[in-house]
């Protein structure tokens, strides 16, 4: 959707109406001066005027700052031509949005200040001024009320505030259902929602500038409906928007029956004459509720106790640091506070990581709330170790995982450490540029089927999948778990979110998370519709094709929803290095698993967890539960700003590009057909990611170098670092991934564009100034990284020594026995690659004895036990990549010998 000026939003429009004050107040200020200069006013000076007003006027009923009563005054001094008097209002009104000032201040002050003409220091009035600093939201109304009922209620609702109260907050008041959508997708300030008895199913106003934003089917589903029934139909669609926003209904016929049947969309429901203070009040506690840091709280009361320190932790109250010679300026650095808060305590209001009872289990409970689990655990070495959690906990020795083979090494460790059968998955490959995609659902199926035929299926315990990749390709996580379950019903499925903790904070996003999508299967499942659905549709064939090619339901009564999700809290939201959680959606978890996973977690977690990390766990979850929806929005609008700089800059475009959906994900996988979806707009966006199979995360910026001559490792290291001081993780052969967060902002992004644009200048004035030789060099480095190399090689397969045998064959390894038989050097030997290729030629197996896994682009192209193959060596050959963990430059790579495999063979399977 583009407007007159040429902004552009994606997602959100909290930009594109900053951007559009700012721009009144410029257009403003621009007649103001020529009138106080005497020069001429012309028309385009106040078409800019009319033009801005008109882009805000859409929107400004969304926000309760300036408020209908302000943004009313402001659009009749620009109809009057009252030019002075309208510069001085929108210079505040731009003023207080920019500095966020509005959220201490009052509102209603700068519009009533403008009728008396007496305002010049109306811009926060002290008398209104919150004294007290305290968090500002905004509650959303939903009823069909008269300008006049509207200011009624706002000043009802400011003789409530105290100054005891925690929180401060102001109205936005929508008559209408479809409004009300509107406003929970656009304004992130909305905490709270009052869903009254009176409001039109329809909007009153022209919402066709924010179609993206509105929900076209809900008018008419709220349509002919009794006011009950409208808010009952109302409330799980702002719910489905905004799951963390506070419902509230009120009413004002029987509530005794109204609660009774509504009431579990709701936070609570009201009487309108009685219940007015308690609704305030109630509003307050709910956002209270998830303002509460429990383990941070008890955290902070422990170290401002003065206690005797006799254990085994001197830096305990600096204690170690204060009174020392040679580090004193470790107190300088971080202050005292971190170290009044360092201790192993367990007890005196702090609690047991390894036993929680009490405020580390209240912070874990609440994160489970603002995450959609069932039970969520605090993680203090990252997801590293809460894969390795979640494998020990879900297997036995001897049960089979299907994992993608391109997954994170945690995963390779702990079914190692599990003792698990594996068997490889393989994704799709990106052969032009050197990286992986995600694994096909067919891929998945197939291999569940093989172990179907093999009478091996019962023994198939666990799926693991990243979602998403590190590349940003995410998975239809609720279609897969509904597939693999029509074929093994009690599958259990661990996503490694590692990159999406983000994600629950987005409505987009959201349905593509396990925990989403586990609930949404759950409730699926336990529909009468769904059960009908199912039993109409039977008998299904059976057969491996069919099973492979049709979409597949689960049985309703057999299929059990049982997904784990590990994410990195700390790379995606706040949270010192190494906070990660483990969420659980698992409806066998209490029967199956809960002993065996407190096991896991004892056996991988440390006895003295750090606090600090555990705090800033608790209040990363406080911010994503109260400010996630408006970080998430920022960053995807940074991210998608970010890819139009680049795309749109003559002399960027030349040398480098942003890889789109459609070069990530192949057609096949893309049954929208959009090629683009949020450059397209949020609609399209809304489309792909309900329809695609994989989709791709816009706020991860994959950006072709081909064009270069500079590879991907030299581009981060020697340009973007080393001169520029910025820090990227992951590249490619020709490509270097931009990641943004929800730390990105505006300047950031532009600090990053004025690097690129200088560095492609640098290249752009070398290769004009090229000599022939140096011409034919930079050509070939060219031609070298945007032709295909040897192509990226699947899993080859493990050596009989180390499969599990079965009729027919299947695919899985004892990666415990290949791992663990290395240890054993005189088993083990090394051979440079030629040495490989010449046993091979001579009809040898020869089978790595390590993981080698060369950096970029990171994943393992051998595993313990696996065979080499002609593919792999040629990968091997082609990559320039320095860095090749398991392999040793000159001494070649570390495979096990003949007699080691014959040893192997004959002994029993571990
Ligand atoms: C997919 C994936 N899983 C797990 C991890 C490990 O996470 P952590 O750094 O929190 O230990 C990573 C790290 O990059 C990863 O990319």
């Amino acid at each position: 959707m583009v407007d007159q000026t040429g902004a552009y939003a994606y997602n959100s429009w909290w930009q594109f109406r900053a951007d559009s004050w700012s721009r009144l107040e410029e257009a403003t200020g621009r007649i103001v001066t020529a009138l106080r200069r005497t020069k001429p006013v012309d028309n385009s000076m106040t078409d800019a005027v009319h033009a801005q007003c008109a882009a805000l006027a859409p929107l400004e009923q969304f926000w309760a700052f300036p408020g209908h009563a302000a943004f009313g005054v402001v659009q009749e001094l620009a109809a009057a031509g009252a030019w002075e008097r309208l510069g001085r209002l929108v210079a505040r009104i731009n003023r207080a949005l920019v500095t966020e000032s509005y959220r201490i201040g009052s509102f209603d002050d700068i519009a009533q200040g403008e009728h008396r003409d007496d305002s010049e220091d109306l811009i926060v009035s002290t008398s209104h001024h919150d004294p007290f600093s305290r968090p500002y939201f905004e509650v959303l109304v939903v009823e069909t009320m008269s300008p006049k009922q509207e200011q009624r209620l706002r000043e009802e609702v400011h003789t409530w505030r105290r100054p005891g109260d925690r929180f401060i907050y102001d109205l936005v008041v929508v008559g209408s259902g479809v409004e009300a959508a509107v406003a929970m997708r656009l304004n992130a300030n909305i905490q709270a929602c009052v869903i009254r008895r009176r409001f039109a199913h329809a909007a009153l106003r022209d919402l066709s500038s924010l179609a993206d934003f509105a929900d076209a089917a809900l008018a008419d589903d709220l349509a002919d409906h009794s006011p009950e029934e409208r808010a009952e139909i109302l409330a799980p669609r702002l719910a489905q928007i905004r799951p963390e926003v506070d419902l509230y209904l009120m009413t004002d016929i029987a509530v005794e029956d109204v609660a009774g049947k509504v009431s579990h969309h709701f936070r609570r429901v009201f009487h309108a004459r009685e219940g007015a203070l308690e609704l305030h009040l109630t509003i307050l506690a709910g956002v209270a509720a998830r303002y509460r840091t429990p383990f941070f709280e008890a955290l902070r009361a422990y170290s401002q106790r003065p206690t005797g320190v006799f254990h085994a932790l001197p830096i305990s109250q600096g204690k170690s640091i204060v009174n020392s010679h040679w580090i004193r300026d470790m107190v300088g650095f971080y202050g005292l506070d971190i170290f009044l808060a360092e201790t192993s305590a367990t007890t005196g209001g702090l609690d047991s990581l390894l036993e929680p009872t009490g405020p580390l289990r209240d912070a874990q409970q609440l994160a489970a709330e603002a995450f959609g689990s069932r039970q969520t655990y605090f993680v203090t070495n990252g997801t590293s170790t809460a894969n390795k959690i979640v494998a020990q906990a879900l297997l036995a020795p001897g049960d089979i995982v299907l994992v993608d083979r391109n997954c994170h090494q945690s995963h390779h460790y702990g079914l190692m450490l599990a003792g698990a059968e594996v068997c490889y998955l393989d994704a799709y490959p990106l052969n032009e540029y050197s990286m992986y995609g995600a694994v096909p659902l067919s891929e998945i199926k197939s291999k569940l089927l093989a172990m179907r035929t093999a009478g091996k299926l019962d023994r198939v315990k666990l799926l693991m999948l990243t979602n998403c990749t590190f590349d940003g390709i995410v998975y239809d996580v609720g279609r897969v778990m509904e597939e693999c379950l029509a074929i093994k019903p009690d599958l259990v499925f661990l996503w490694d979110e590692a990159w999406f903790a983000f994600a629950r904070f987005h409505h987009v996003y959201r349905a593509r998370t396990a925990m989403e999508a586990a609930r949404a299967l759950a409730e699926k499942l336990r529909s009468s519709e769904y059960r009908a659905q199912y039993e109409a549709s039977l008998p299904r064939d059976d057969s491996t094709a069919a099973l492979i090619n049709n979409r597949l339901s689960p049985d309703p009564a057999r299929a059990r929803v049982r997904a784990y999700s590990t994410q990195s809290t700390h790379k995606t939201l706040t949270s010192l290095r190494q906070g990660s959680m483990i969420h659980v959606y698992d409806q066998d978890f209490a029967l199956r698993v809960a002993e065996g996973f407190r096991e896991a977690y004892m056996a991988h977690t440390s006895t003295s967890p750090n606090y600090q990390i555990l705090v800033s766990l608790d209040l990363g979850r406080r911010q994503a539960a109260l400010e996630g929806f408006e970080l998430v929005q920022r960053q995807l609008e940074y991210a998608m700003k970010l890819r139009d700089a680049i795309d749109h800059h003559p002399l960027l475009s030349k040398y480098m590009h942003c890889l789109s959906t459609a070069e990530m994900i192949p057609e096949r996988y893309r049954a929208s057909g959009i090629a683009q979806p949020l450059r397209t707009g949020l609609s399209n966006m809304v489309t792909a990611w309900e329809q695609d199979e994989f989709v791709l995360d816009p706020s991860r910026v994959t950006v072709y170098i081909g064009l270069t001559g500079i590879d991907g490792a030299t581009f981060k290291h020697k340009r973007l670092m080393d001169r520029f001081g910025i820090q990227i993780n992951k590249t490619s052969r020709n490509t270097v991934l931009f990641m943004t967060n929800i730390g990105t902002t505006r300047s950031s992004v532009a600090y990053l564009i004025e690097v690129l644009v200088s560095i492609a200048r640098d290249i752009d004035l070398h290769t004009s100034e090229m000599n022939l030789a140096e011409r034919a060099v930079f050509e070939r480095s060219v031609t070298h990284l945007t032709n295909p190399t040897a192509p990226l090689p699947h899993f080859s397969g493990f050596h009989p020594a180390f499969l599990i045998e079965s009729d027919p064959p299947t695919p899985e390894g004892d990666v415990r026995k290949a791992f663990f038989l290395s240890y054993d050097h005189t088993l083990c030997e090394y051979l440079l690659a030629d040495e490989v290729e010449e046993k091979m030629e001579a009809g040898e197996s020869v089978v790595s004895a390590t993981f080698v896994t060369p950096y970029p682009p990171g994943f393992p192209v051998l595993v313990p036990g696996q065979v080499f193959s002609d593919e792999i060596l040629s990968f091997m050959r082609s990559l320039d990549t320095p860095e090749i963990h398991g392999y040793q430059p000159g001494i070649g790579y570390r495979v096990y010998t003949s007699k080691a495999l014959e040893i192997v063979a004959e002994r029993p399977s571990s």
